[in-house]
């Protein structure tokens, strides 16, 4: 079934038959399966439910469906596979960046921006872009390594550098 608000995740285009006053968090979980984004406050707060709407971070659990229409969201499984992964989601399990790990699908997905902008950050940029993520565990010195980990890998290979969505 398909609902009045049209846009694309992860390169594929969307119309769920929900309430576009949803949550677009509520909408990618319930509706459309994808578990990358995490509901953590439900205020915007903490970063868990990140997603990248036309490139930028935003958190989706305050971001109503209907202000998604004719945009693009990519969400954590839009960045790589199993088989596939982008070179952040590499580095983050070589530097055992994770703890309890429910944090991290923001992280990644909000690091993934960042590198898309500036391919080179300085540790200060990196912290700054993830600021507003919280992590309980502890683990943001491992996850600031493995984000300047896999700006080195991009910068060997360009052609890793940019966030691809799954056609
Ligand atoms: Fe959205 Fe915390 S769940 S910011």
């Amino acid at each position: 079934m398909s609902g009045a608000i049209l846009f694309q995740v992860n390169g594929k285009t969307c119309s769920p038959a929900a309430s576009e006053q949803l949550p677009l968090l509520s909408v990618l979980r319930d509706d459309l399966g994808l578990s990358g984004p995490k509901f953590g406050c439900g205020q915007g707060e903490c970063g868990a439910c990140t997603v990248l709407v036309d490139g930028r971070p935003q958190t989706s659990c305050n971001l109503p469906l209907w202000s998604v229409q004719n945009r693009q969201v990519s969400t954590l499984e839009g960045l790589g596979s199993p088989e596939h992964p982008h070179p952040l989601q590499t580095a983050f399990l070589e530097e055992n960046a994770a703890q309890c790990g429910y944090c991290i699908a923001g992280i990644i997905t909000a690091a993934a921006a960042l590198l898309q902008a500036q391919p080179n950050p300085s540790r200060a940029d990196i912290v700054q872009a993830l600021d507003k993520h919280l992590c309980r565990c502890g683990a943001h010195n491992r996850m600031i390594r493995a984000v300047q980990k896999a700006a080195l890998t991009m910068s060997c290979h360009p052609d890793q550098a940019t966030v691809k969505p799954k056609a």
